[in-house]
């Protein structure tokens, strides 16, 4: 079933969090619904733009629907990620989003207002809630190379009135991709949670959402250069982190490279072990299993696991 992400987060808010995952594949899709039902846990589907570029976006709401009969049990939403303001009109007018992000983040305040309330008013209008961005996280946002640059809570507030936009994605230290966190003397390494707390205070009941949350496990990264990768070491975002800051508002935490480490560790280390192999199945069938198992294993992490008859009684109330 397909829900509101803004439902969700109304369930969710200051005792768990809903994992955000991406998906760019067949594979991925069956993973991500066979992990998420077998943990019990909603869950957020996110395409991102590239996503929606890689083959025809039409196969993406496809494999969702088709999803939707094959996993009847499963309770989710479907959300637009890092969208400009173009595929967040495209998005809206398909009616098939929850939600959109628009990542406007790279503009100086007024404009990153400005156009977040445009589509606000046009997402609204149909129903669809609206993510927005302020501060900037580090890393590859798509087309974006940004520098970190913490959210401001007392902007943050100020933009939200503004804009009206249904949650705020909040740089707080983390980043995009598998290189996130370098220790650098004098610098805090880390999530900065105080500034996770004076967002809440000044906005409480707010839905937080937490960007660039893989936590590149070791043991991943080892594998993959094992099986003759060339990963350099690495660390991510604690998975021990992810409930503190759901208590202090964080709705959303957005997981997309550690599902990526799966894939490349599953296909480096079956063609090495099985070098006569040619059938894509065969590892296609390992990945859907080992991605179904990390969903489950995140779903634990964020207080997510388990809530379904939950979220199932509480949205049958309404
Ligand atoms: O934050 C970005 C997501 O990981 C999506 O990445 O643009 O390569 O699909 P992508
Ligand atoms: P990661 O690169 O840490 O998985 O972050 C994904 C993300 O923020 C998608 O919007
Ligand atoms: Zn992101």
């Amino acid at each position: 079933m397909i829900v509101t992400t803004a439902q969700l987060f109304k369930i969710a808010y200051g005792k768990y969090a809903i994992g955000a995952y991406n998906i760019n594949n067949l594979e991925q899709t069956v993973g991500l619904f066979q992990g998420n039902v077998q943990s019990k846990a909603p869950f957020i589907i996110q395409l991102s733009r590239g996503a929606r570029k890689y083959t025809d976006k039409r196969y993406l709401e496809a494999m969702i629907r088709t999803s939707q009969d094959v996993f009847p049990e499963a309770i989710f939403a479907v959300h637009l990620d890092h969208g400009d303001e173009q595929t967040c009109y495209d998005c809206i007018a398909s009616g098939f989003y929850s939600s959109v992000m628009i990542d406007a983040s790279h503009e100086p305040f007024e404009k990153n207002a400005e156009i977040t309330k445009r589509v606000v008013d046009k997402a609204h209008a149909r129903g669809v809630s609206v993510e927005a961005e302020l501060g900037m996280l580090g890393g590859v946002e798509e087309d974006i190379v940004g520098n970190v640059c913490l959210t401001d809570p007392a902007e943050a507030k100020t933009f939200v009135e503004m804009t009206k936009c249904d949650s705020l994605a909040v740089a707080i230290g983390t980043s995009h991709g598998a290189y996130k966190f370098k220790a650098e003397p004098g610098k805090k390494f880390g999530l900065h949670f105080e500034v996770i707390e004076a967002i809440q205070k000044l906005l409480p009941g707010y839905p937080m959402v937490m960007h660039g949350s893989s936590s590149v496990p070791k043991d991943e990264v080892d594998r993959i250069n094992k099986a003759g990768g060339k990963m350099q070491e690495t660390s991510g975002v604690p998975e021990g982190d992810f409930l503190p800051a759901a208590k202090l508002g964080v709705c959303k935490v957005n997981i997309d490279t550690d599902g990526r480490l799966v894939w490349t560790r599953v296909h480096r280390e079956f063609f090495r072990d099985h070098p006569e192999k040619f059938d894509l199945r065969d590892p296609g069938k390992v990945y859907i299993e080992e991605y179904a198992k990390m969903m489950a294993h995140k779903n634990q992490a964020l207080g997510s696991a388990g809530q379904l008859d939950d979220v199932r009684a509480k949205l049958g109330k309404k």
